[in-house]
């Protein structure tokens, strides 16, 4: 995963900042949310976010 790359252009919210936000307890994709703000804008990352979210979460 290239942890630099950007998931939500809206807030410039990277692939890291998702994966940071899953190692602090983030368990589902609202939290992800609510912690880097990936999702709070015009919405077209949801599904790439909420995909991410479950890939990592998976790897726990
Ligand atoms: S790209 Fe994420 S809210 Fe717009």
């Amino acid at each position: 995963m290239n942890r630099r790359k950007v998931i939500c252009p809206c807030y410039q919210v990277t692939k890291g900042d998702v994966a940071d936000a899953v190692e602090k307890g983030a368990s589902s994709f609202k939290e992800v949310k609510k912690m880097t703000r990936a999702g709070k804008g015009c919405g077209k990352c949801k599904k790439k976010v909420k995909k991410l979210t479950k890939k990592l979460l998976a790897k726990q």
